[in-house]
Order: C-alpha cells, then sequence, then structure tokens
C-alpha cells in the first residue's frame, strides 16, 4: 500500500519501534487538548503508528490511522489501559489503514486530531491539514509535536533522517503556525525546543 512517504521504513522498524522510543510526552499533550472547545470525546491520532502517543491521551474514543500495517497491527495488541476515563470499557486499540491526507472519515465528525512525531514524514501535508480541518468539527483542536530543525538537535535529526533515505519535511513551529493559520485554524505554540507542540482549534 505504500509509495506513500516514509511508511515502508515504519513497515520494517516496527517491532523494534516501542522498545526503541521513550514514552510519549502526557503533560504537553493534554495541555494543547485542553484548549478545545468542550469535551474531547473522539479523537484520531494520524500517523499514529503503535499507539504510543493515543495511550497517553485521555478520549473515550481513540482510534490509531496509520499508513503502515506492521506498525498497527502493534497498535492492535495494546489495550486502551491509560489515562483514559473512569468509564471507559477496557479493550484494544482501534485502528485504521490509510493515508492521513485522504481519511475516509466524515465531515465535522471528531473532536481532535493529534500528529505526534510523524507530520515530517507524510509527503502531502497541505492536504493532511485540510483533511484535518475538515473531519474536526468547530472547536475541535488539532495537535501537532514536532521536530525543529532550527534547533541543533532538530537540525542533526532532519540531516540523519534524509541520510537513511527518508523523504522527511521539517518546518519551524513559525512556519507549520503559518500552515495552520492558512487553513483556517487558530494557532497557538505551547512549546518550544528540539521538540515543540503546536494546537489549531478549528474556528
Ligand atoms: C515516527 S512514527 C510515529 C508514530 C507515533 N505517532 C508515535 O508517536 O509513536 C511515524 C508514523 O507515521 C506514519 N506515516 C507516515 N506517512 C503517513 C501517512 N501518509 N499517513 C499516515 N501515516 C503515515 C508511519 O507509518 C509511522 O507509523
Amino acid at each position: 500500500m505504500h509509495g506513500v512517504g516514509d511508511g515502508r521504513f515504519f513497515d520494517r522498524f516496527a517491532r523494534l519501534y516501542d522498545w526503541l522510543m521513550p514514552a510519549a510526552d502526557r503533560r504537553s499533550l493534554a495541555a494543547a487538548l485542553s484548549r478545545a472547545d468542550g469535551d474531547v470525546d473522539r479523537l484520531l491520532d494520524l500517523g499514529g503508528g503503535t499507539g504510543r502517543a493515543t495511550i497517553a491521551v485521555d478520549a473515550p474514543e481513540r482510534m490509531v490511522v496509520d499508513i503502515s500495517r506492521p506498525m498497527l497491527q502493534r497498535a492492535r495488541t495494546r489495550t486502551t489501559a491509560g489515562p483514559g476515563r473512569p468509564s471507559d470499557p477496557p479493550g484494544p486499540l482501534a485502528t485504521l489503514q490509510g493515508d492521513a491526507g485522504r481519511l475516509p472519515v466524515g465531515d465535522d465528525a471528531v473532536d481532535a486530531a493529534i500528529v505526534v512525531d510523524a507530520f515530517h514524514h507524510m509527503p502531502a501535508q497541505p492536504a493532511v491539514v485540510s483533511e484535518v480541518q475538515r473531519v474536526l468539527r468547530p472547536g475541535g483542536v488539532f495537535v501537532v509535536r514536532e521536530f525543529d530543525p532550527s534547533h541543533p538537535l532538530g537540525w542533526v535529526l532532519a540531516r540523519g533522517e534524509h541520510a537513511i533515505g527518508m523523504e522527511s519535511t521539517f518546518h519551524p513551529p513559525a512556519d507549520l503556525a503559518e500552515m495552520l493559520a492558512d487553513e483556517g485554524f487558530s494557532v497557538e505554540v505551547l512549546d518550544s525546543g528540539f521538540e515543540y507542540t503546536l494546537v489549531g482549534t478549528n474556528r
């Protein structure tokens, strides 16, 4: 199903991914999701891979969307255990294989979409932003955790990914903020550094 960006790398990397990665930053994600108007009940984790970030966020309905089938296979072995709400029924994470730039999801269908450490791997970034704008209800939030290529460590990361053949495209926070604002989001950069968090509210 590839030819879509860096997904093929993750097909090969899926078995090792969770051994190598630290836990997702729960606090930053919670702060960003709290910017939504109203409750966050339905959430999409785009480029969600093994569900590493999905289980770090609080929402009763969480769906992991990813282009890589092997990454999603790992996600399906996780349960919804995590910070969820006391009323959450335990069960496997829901998954959907697909391109974040062409979401098989209806208009205004979700309260939040997150993309953690994945936006730079998506080749059709403007299409992703526009798809998120379409599927988010008014007042819903689009949360992006990304690496800043103007930070020394971000520069090294970008060089490293390109050296191994990835086609990643990184943006400093101000540029990514502009991309979201052009699509009609009201944007806030919540933290900065090697990794930053940006939240766009669908107005
Ligand atoms: C570095 S992993 C991040 C996974 C997860 N978000 C996390 O924080 O652990 C990047 C993920 O983006 C996915 N990906 C790349 N291009 C994609 C696309 N066009 N649509 C959906 N997922 C994509 C890859 O398959 C991979 O699982």
